[in-house]
This record gives structure tokens, C-alpha cells and sequence, in this order.
């Protein structure tokens, strides 16, 4: 089996990797997170709340007894948390979204090597970044730090496997590009005072530019199996296009 760790399963870009997932009966799925909306016998789930670190770091990874081929973790949970201009977010947000988009990710990519680094099984990660990693975007302040940080620990992450793993772990950083998710409908209705892009979104929706949670899980599952021609970590979707 593939034991295929992801946060953030339960709705939008995660549920639909871990649906797509599951329909090689090779994967074995294991959902981090609050809920659980999948019902499949190679889906298990594990509960965590990722805004709470002092559960994170008590979080163990397990690979439930099965015969295991490679094990991935995916770290796709993510928040934009409240939109605002810095000076005027409550401290509490940028605590929250750093929480669950960074140290939280962070700690687990730190867990999942401690846990397997020394099997000798292929292993990979794939972190879901975003545009807003490279790009400054008032009102978003936390949510561009975390993704910056995300693309950063990734690019470590895989200089480290290639310089001292025995079987090094693949890493990528990818940004999924916009999508129709929760966090979607978030950005249409954020104040335009503390957001100057707003109406791009909102164009982009009603332009019907956004792609499906499906199409996109599509693609990213399509970079994981490019990945040994791919030398990139950081990697936008809108480069393969
Ligand atoms: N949608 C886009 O256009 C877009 C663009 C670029 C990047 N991304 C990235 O794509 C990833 C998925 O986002 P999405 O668009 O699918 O958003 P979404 O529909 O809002 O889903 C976010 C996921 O994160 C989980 N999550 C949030 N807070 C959590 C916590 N404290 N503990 C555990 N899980 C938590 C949610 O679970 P709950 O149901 O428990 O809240 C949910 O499963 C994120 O990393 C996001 O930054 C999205």
C-alpha cells in the first residue's frame, strides 16, 4: 500500500486529492483534521486541530499494520483567516493562520521524517502553497508569511534529503492556482478597503475562471507522477499550463 497522509480532508482541494486518491485501491488514505466527510474502506481519519499546537506536537504518525510501498503526507489545510490592513488585524489572526498554514505544517513535515525518514520506502511531500508566496497582497499579510514560509521549509526540506537522506524524500511547494473552495467565497466577500483586489476575484468568478476542486486535485496528482522529471519544488500550476 501507499500511505498518503493530508490535512484539511473533509471539503474543498483536500477532499477532492483524497477522493481522487482513493480510487487506486494501492492508496491508503489517512485524513488529519476536524471532520470527516469520507466514507471508504481505505480512508481512515485521524482527528487534530491544527490552530492547536500543543495537540499538534502530542500528534504521532502511524502506519496502521499494513504492508507499506511509500508514504506521502500532504499538507493542503489552510486559512486566510480575517482579511486586514496590519495595524488593525486582531494579534489572535495572524496567530491563528500562521498555526495552522505554517508551524503546524512545519512540525509535521518535522514529524513525518522522525517517523519514517529511516525506511526504506519512497516518500514524498507535497505542501499546497499559493500565488500569494511570492506576491504581496494587502489585507493578507499572515496568509502571504505562512505560504512564503511553506515554499521555504520545502526547499530546505528537499536540499536536506538530497545531501543527507539514504533514500531521499521527494518535496514540492505547489501553488493549486484559484479554485472554487469555501475560501473562494471568503475573498468575494472580504471588504475592498482592506483588500484592493477584490474585484479581480469577483471577476474571476463570474468570468467562471475558477477551477473545480476535481480539476485541480487532477493536476496536482499529475505533477506527483511527473516527479522524477520535475527538479523544481516550488512549483506554480500556472507553469504547466
Ligand atoms: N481555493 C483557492 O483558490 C486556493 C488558492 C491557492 C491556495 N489554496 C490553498 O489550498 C488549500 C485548501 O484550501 P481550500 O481552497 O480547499 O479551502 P477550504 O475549502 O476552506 O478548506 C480548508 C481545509 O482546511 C481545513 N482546516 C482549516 N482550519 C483547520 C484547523 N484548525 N485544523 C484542521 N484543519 C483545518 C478545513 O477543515 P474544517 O472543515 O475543519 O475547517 C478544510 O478541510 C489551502 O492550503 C489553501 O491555502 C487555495
Amino acid at each position: 500500500m501507499n500511505a498518503i497522509f493530508i490535512t484539511g480532508s473533509n471539503r474543498g482541494l483536500g477532499r477532492a486529492i483524497a477522493e481522487k486518491l482513493l480510487e487506486n485501491e494501492e492508496n491508503l488514505v489517512i485524513g488529519i483534521g476536524r471532520d470527516w466527510s469520507i466514507d471508504h474502506p481505505n480512508y481512515r481519519f485521524l482527528y487534530l486541530n491544527l490552530d492547536d499546537i500543543i495537540e499538534v506536537k502530542a500528534f504521532a504518525f502511524s502506519v496502521f499494520n499494513e504492508e507499506i510501498k511509500s508514504v506521502g503526507l500532504i499538507n493542503n489545510a489552510g486559512i486566510l483567516g480575517d482579511v486586514g490592513l496590519l495595524g488593525t488585524l486582531e494579534d489572535r489572526v495572524i496567530e491563528q493562520v500562521l498555526n495552522v498554514n505554517l508551524i503546524s505544517a512545519s512540525i509535521l513535515i518535522n514529524k513525518f521524517f522522525s517517523a519514517f525518514g529511516e525506511l526504506d520506502v519512497e516518500k514524498n511531500i507535497i505542501n499546497i502553497s499559493s500565488g500569494a508566496a511570492q506576491n504581496p497582497y494587502d489585507g493578507w499579510s499572515a496568509y502571504c508569511t505562512s505560504k512564503a514560509g511553506l515554499d521555504m521549509i520545502s526547499r530546505v526540506a528537499d536540499e536536506e534529503q538530497k545531501l543527507h537522506a539514504k533514500v531521499p524524500a521527494r518535496v514540492f511547494s505547489i501553488a493549486p492556482g484559484i479554485i472554487a473552495t469555501r475560501m473562494q467565497e471568503q475573498i468575494r466577500e472580504v471588504d475592498e478597503a482592506s483588500f484592493s483586489r477584490k474585484q479581480k476575484f469577483v471577476d474571476f468568478f463570474e468570468q467562471d475562471l475558477l477551477a473545480t476542486p476535481e480539476d485541480a486535485a487532477e493536476k496536482i496528482i499529475r505533477i506527483f507522477e511527473l516527479r522524477n522529471k520535475l527538479d523544481k519544488v516550488v512549483i506554480s500550476m500556472k507553469d504547466l499550463e
